[in-house]
């Protein structure tokens, strides 16, 4: 028998929930609607989103356009330390034309009036990467890690604390109340939560382990109200529509970390092909592919045979001779900037629906429900013999 089976409830995911309304009064404009949030103890970004560290995510391209509209990209570690931290000072020498940038978005900046950018580390040669990432003016760390709440973990947080103790540092990934407790005990200035549930994910297909990402983010934001201190939380994983970024911040979370939603647009790295390139190369796929789509978009795990094979990804899933995630396409979306305000358009509509005008506000006031399976079936359009998709993004 298993030290303990939970048979209810079960650990339910994003998409299970609804917000419900609370009095929209003037007051809550969009003028004056403030996503700005914290990722670390100290470290603030102008939006609540990170881009993913991945390759087929945030190369030094994405994560200029992110900060410039007040996110953060965080540049993967499944490279060898002098590429990533030739990406760092990519982002760092990135210059902001203030005129560019209007409302509603504000750079993020440093004290130098550079970009802010993040970057993950591993747990095997940090004492040899960060230095690098450092030297090239890397603002906040990630440590890069399907399971995060390791003794290997532990060790790499406090030689960053010991080294570098100004230095924001954000532990993950974790899934419950106990990886909270030890990655902070080891000195995390924020935590990093989901496994399993990445969209090129297959994590808990081939080894079981893994959560619904709403019951996650649930355990790990209660565990979080317990400490003395504020340890802001980021939700990673599985959240691809502003729907699922406003559950995942009602529940708690103060950011999210997206793969999919930011690999569909022209600044990632990951390749562009028509819809005769890809039909080309999978002409079965010919009547199955969304009429819509005119472009693709490559999207890989970091946990894929393709990560490991591109530049010399031995780092998150190293040793294993199998494969923790997928290589597919996705669908091509334009540029960053004009997806990423809609999203932030929708987010602050969902904000004031609920009450709320800021993040924290929205922690206090949201009203989620999980909802049966048949109130969530007509969520989506339904009963109609044909009608034109809208986009959920
Ligand atoms: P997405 O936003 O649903 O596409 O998920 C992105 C997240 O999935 C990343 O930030 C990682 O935490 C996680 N991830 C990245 N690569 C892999 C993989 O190969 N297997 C499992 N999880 C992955």
């Amino acid at each position: 028998m298993a030290k303990d089976v939970i048979l209810n409830p079960p650990a339910y995911s994003l998409g299970e929930f609804t917000l419900d309304t609370a009095y929209t009064s003037r007051e809550l404009s969009q003028a004056r609607a403030d996503l700005g949030t914290e990722i670390a103890r100290g470290f603030k970004l102008n939006i609540p989103f990170l881009s993913a560290a991945m390759q087929a995510v945030t190369g030094p391209e994405l994560a200029t356009e992110l900060a410039r509209c007040g996110g953060l990209g965080v540049i993967y570690c499944s490279q060898p330390t002098p590429s990533e931290a030739e990406m760092v000072r990519q982002v760092k020498m990135g210059a902001v034309r203030a005129e560019e940038y209007t409302y509603p978005f504000q750079p993020l900046l440093d004290g130098q009036g550079r970009l802010k950018v993040g970057a993950a580390i591993n747990t095997k040669d940090y004492a040899e990467r960060v230095p690098a990432l450092v030297e090239a003016g890397v603002d906040i760390l990630f440590v890069d890690s399907s399971h995060g709440n390791t003794e290997y973990q532990k060790e790499t947080i406090e030689f960053v604390k010991q080294h570098y103790p100004e230095l924001p540092i954000v532990g993950g990934n974790i899934i419950n109340v106990d990886g909270v407790n030890r990655l902070v005990a080891a000195g995390a200035d924020g935590v990093k939560v989901g496994m399993g549930i990445g969209s090129i994910c297959i994590t808990t297909d081939v080894k079981a382990t893994g959560k619904g990402q709403a019951s996650a983010v649930m355990e790990c934001v209660a565990a979080r109200n317990q400490l003395p201190k504020y340890i802001p939380v980021t939700a990673d994983g599985g959240i691809e529509t502003a729907r699922e970024m406003c559950i995942a911040l009602a529940l708690g979370a103060d950011a999210v970390m997206l793969g999919k939603y930011f690999a569909r647009f022209e600044e990632a790295p990951g390749g562009k092909l028509s819809r005769a390139d890809f039909l080309n190369i999978f002409p079965q796929m010919g009547n199955k592919l969304d009429p819509a789509i005119e472009y693709l978009k490559e999207y890989w795990g970091e946990g894929s045979l393709r990560a490991r094979i591109h530049r010399e990804a031995q780092y998150r899933y190293g040793q294993n001779e199998f494969a923790e995630g997928v290589d597919g396409y996705t669908e091509y979306a334009g540029p960053l900037k004009e997806n990423l305000s809609r999203t932030m358009t929708k987010l602050i509509k969902s904000m004031h629906d609920a009450g709320a005008n800021s993040v924290s506000e929205l922690h206090e006031r949201a009203v989620v429900r999980l909802a049966s399976a048949r109130s969530m079936s007509e969520a989506h359009a339904h009963d109609l013999i044909s009608y034109r998709k809208a986009s959920l993004f």
